[in-house]
């Protein structure tokens, strides 16, 4: 029988991430392949840098992407700030932060870690205990954990890691462009992302951006690698551990030298600089808002059908709810009805959480109105169906309520 093209039944993706790309963006993938150092490639390149930077608000000339999802981003930067030894210092408040930790243990680094119960965040005090009993060389964490869907506040962590002498780097695969974000201002050393959550793309690139201090220390360790080594370039004895992943040499691969490297995602790098246009023609802080507004019609939509939510909603992220599955209900059998029926895709839970919540997510393109009250009128049939008590109308229209 032959192969069929692929063609994907339609969908209206509003779990956790990956969303619906931006018919923008899937646009901008399919433009016509350059080689790699075709002045237009450049040209992209240097805009997605500079792109970038108004994303994370930063001025550090090492902004770029790193080709691979969100955890290639994450493995970047452990691998090339991290030697063999190294403390690094872990806060742990769910899954994400779990897998900076697995990382962190592959590059054979010293981890310490703190955690916190899933549902709540960390206080600076606590981290600052931890910074005080360990002095990592590194404190590493996630910003939005979308396992949680809570959002560590970030503000004072900066200073604290520079008072006690470590390097801060922070994940926001899940948080960047929906939730306020601040990486000068911050005094963030180190950031990664990834596009398929808030910046309405695809999985597969991972913008990072990085302080000088991280520059120099990532170079202390540099290694031109030998097919491309000229009179004079740095070997060091003890390299990055990772030829993809080496920072050092991926720098000169984005700056002036453009030195030979992997070659480039090309309709990756499309896609990343789409994602970043529109987000900064849309006004960063606008993006925020929308997804603010869209979120919190959601959670209203949800607490008006009587559900409950999860987690400490103080610091709830703006593009990711979770809520607990109703008693009576099988979570997995209403996900599915969600899906066959109405072709919505709402998201599970690990761990801990796995089979009591359901996480449901409104960012990027589905940071929408129509995507919001579609999701919560099948939601509510579902329940409906399932025998739970839930008042005709009421999801869509406390939603409604919220956006007036
Ligand atoms: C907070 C966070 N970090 C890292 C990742 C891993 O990203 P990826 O699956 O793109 O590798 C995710 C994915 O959901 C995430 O939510």
């Amino acid at each position: 029988m032959p192969i069929e093209p692929i063609n994907p039944p339609p969908r209206l993706l509003m779990g956790p991430g990956p969303i619906n790309a931006d018919p923008r963006v899937l646009r901008a993938m399919s433009a016509a392949l350059v080689g790699q150092y075709d002045p237009a490639m450049t040209t992209y390149m240097n805009e997605t840098m500079e792109l970038y930077r108004a994303v994370f608000r930063t001025e550090n000339d090492a902004t770029l992407i790193i080709d691979g999802t969100g955890r290639a981003g994450i493995e970047a930067a452990m691998v090339s700030i991290l030697a063999p030894g190294d403390v690094v210092l872990i806060p742990i408040f769910g899954r994400f932060g779990e897998l900076l930790r697995e990382i962190a243990e592959r590059c054979q680094a010293d981890v310490r870690i703190i955690r916190r119960q899933w549902g709540t965040v960390f206080t600076p005090a606590e981290i600052e205990a931890a910074l005080v009993e360990h002095t990592p060389k590194l404190l590493a964490i996630v910003h939005g954990d979308t396992s949680t869907t809570l959002a560590q506040p970030l503000e004072e962590l900066g200073a604290l890691a520079a008072k006690h002498g470590a390097l801060l780097y922070v994940d926001t695969t899940a948080s960047l462009g929906g939730n306020t974000f601040e990486l000068d201002a911050w005094g963030i050393d180190v950031v990664t992302s990834g596009l398929q959550k808030c910046l309405a793309g695809p999985s597969g690139s991972s913008p990072i951006s990085l302080s000088a201090k991280a520059v120099a220390v990532i170079n202390s360790r540099k290694s031109v690698e030998a097919g491309l080594r000229s009179d004079g370039d740095p070997v060091s004895a003890t390299p990055i551990r990772s030829n993809y992943f080496d920072l050092s040499q991926i720098l000169d691969y984005w700056g002036p030298k453009r030195l030979n490297h992997h070659t480039e995602a090309t309709s990756m790098l499309y896609a990343a600089h789409e994602c970043a246009r529109l987000i900064v023609n849309e006004g960063i802080d606008n993006a925020v808002r929308r997804h603010r507004t869209h979120g919190d019609a959601m959670v209203a939509g949800l607490a008006g059908m009587e559900l409950t939510l999860f987690g400490d909603q103080s610091v709830r992220m703006n593009n990711v709810v979770g809520v607990y599955i109703p008693d009576g209900i099988d979570g997995d059998g209403a996900r599915r009805a969600m899906l066959d029926d109405y072709g919505i895709e709402i998201g599970t839970s690990f761990g801990p959480l796995a089979g009591r919540v359901w996480r449901i997510g409104t960012m990027g393109y589905n940071a929408r109105r129509d995507a919001v009250l579609t999701t919560l009128a099948a939601l509510e049939q579902v329940l409906r169906r399932g025998g739970v008590a839930v008042t005709a109308g009421s999801g869509v229209g406390a939603a409604l309520d919220s956006y007036e």
